[in-house]
């Protein structure tokens, strides 16, 4: 075991089932840590409505300011309000550090049983333009304008972000989606800047797919995707689809990266109709959670959590209901953490 190295993390655990998931995960974290050497020095705050009830901010000074001095956080869900209210906490924090690559595989779990056997997709989303820019006005009573920004800058980062990707971890194909057939100019300057980059890839195909045709393609054969380039509002759209390839929302993990910052964050929400109820499965969070040990170079933590998650998956017996088990989020947390003491055992 290497000497005992501390990472500061800014950790949000959020509202909802945020408090449970994240609990679960920090929980585990420190259990594999302990056992690789690996500490945790976590720096914890509320965002959303939880903050403003605390401190009169929605996202206090104080969390901006531990973002940009840790560079890396683990995120719970939080709710954003519809049709009022606050600006969306998530879309505040991306657009605030420039993560404007959000990065969400979504793969089978071995043991697992769904209608689409060995999924293994990753969708690329563009996270800092489109219609999240949040340029909403009234232009007369009953007529309300929102504006949607893509740049050639955002466009050409985040395509670069891809192919680059898919070049070092050896992904064969690419994607493009999108609706430039009705918004010729944004989305045909997307497409632009996406062809440009992938000139420069030549060993990576690239193709590109219409969003309402492929949501049709993906439903009857996701195998023909590998990697899912895409805008802000059609990436979100699609990842919660591809969620349920891979057995729905509890298990899919997500990374928001930036030039200097990542926030690390499922891809649910704050789930308001099972928060409090031990329901909710922790998977996805703490999936998020060991692409964060990866991106944090702990490759042997992220190994130890990953192996134990699949474990559990494996056997079968310690599932949340959401994926047909019968069992709540503690006890699922407590499986993962004997996987993991026991695998340790056996070595
Ligand atoms: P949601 O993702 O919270 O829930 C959709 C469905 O999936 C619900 O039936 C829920 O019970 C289930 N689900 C989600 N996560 C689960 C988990 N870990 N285990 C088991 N079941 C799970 O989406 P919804 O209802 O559209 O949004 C609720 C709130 O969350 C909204 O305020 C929304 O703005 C916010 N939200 C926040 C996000 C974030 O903080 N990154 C992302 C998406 C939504």
């Amino acid at each position: 075991m290497a000497g005992k190295r501390t990472h500061r993390i800014t950790l949000i655990p959020g509202d909802g089932i945020g408090p449970e998931v994240s609990g679960a995960v920090v929980k585990i974290l420190e259990a594999a840590g302990a056992a690789t050497g690996v500490g945790f020095e976590w720096h914890q705050f509320a965002a959303g409505a939880d903050a403003f009830a605390q401190t009169g901010e929605y996202i206090p000074k104080a969390l901006y300011e531990s973002i940009e001095q840790n560079k890396v956080a683990l995120k719970g869900p939080v709710t954003t309000p519809v049709g009022g209210g606050f600006a969306s906490i998530n879309v505040t924090l991306r657009q605030k550090f420039e993560l404007y690559a959000n990065f969400r595989p979504v793969k089978s779990l071995p043991g697992l049983k769904t209608k689409y056997p060995d999924i293994d997709l990753i969708i690329v989303r563009e996270n800092t333009e489109d219609l999240y820019a949040g340029l909403e006005h009234v232009i007369v009573p009953g007529v309300v304008q929102s504006l949607k920004i893509i740049t050639d800058k955002g466009s050409t980062r985040i395509a670069q972000f891809a192919f680059d990707y898919a070049k070092k971890h050896g992904r064969k194909k690419i994607h493009s989606i999108h609706k430039a057939n009705i918004m010729k100019l944004s989305d045909g300057l997307f497409l632009n800047c996406c062809r440009k980059v992938a000139a420069e890839f030549p060993s990576v195909e690239y193709k590109e797919h219409i969003v309402d045709n492929t949501c049709m393609q993906l439903v009857l054969n996701p195998y023909q995707y590998d990697i899912l380039l895409t805008e802000n509002l059609y990436g979100d759209i699609l990842s919660d689809l591809c969620s349920a390839f891979v057995g729905g929302l509890g298990l899919v993990p997500g990374a928001n990266l930036g030039a200097e910052c990542a926030i690390f964050e499922a891809v649910h929400g704050s789930a308001p109709d099972i928060a409090g109820k031990d329901m909710a499965n922790p998977t996805a969070l703490l999936q998020s959670a060991v692409l964060m040990l990866h991106h944090l170079n702990e490759a042997e933590t992220a190994e130890r959590v990953q192996g134990a998650i699949e474990r559990v998956y494996r056997e079968g017996k310690v599932l949340t209901r959401d994926v047909g088990g019968s069992s709540g989020t503690k006890a699922f947390a407590d499986a993962v953490l004997a996987a993991m003491e026991s695998a340790g055992a056996a070595k």
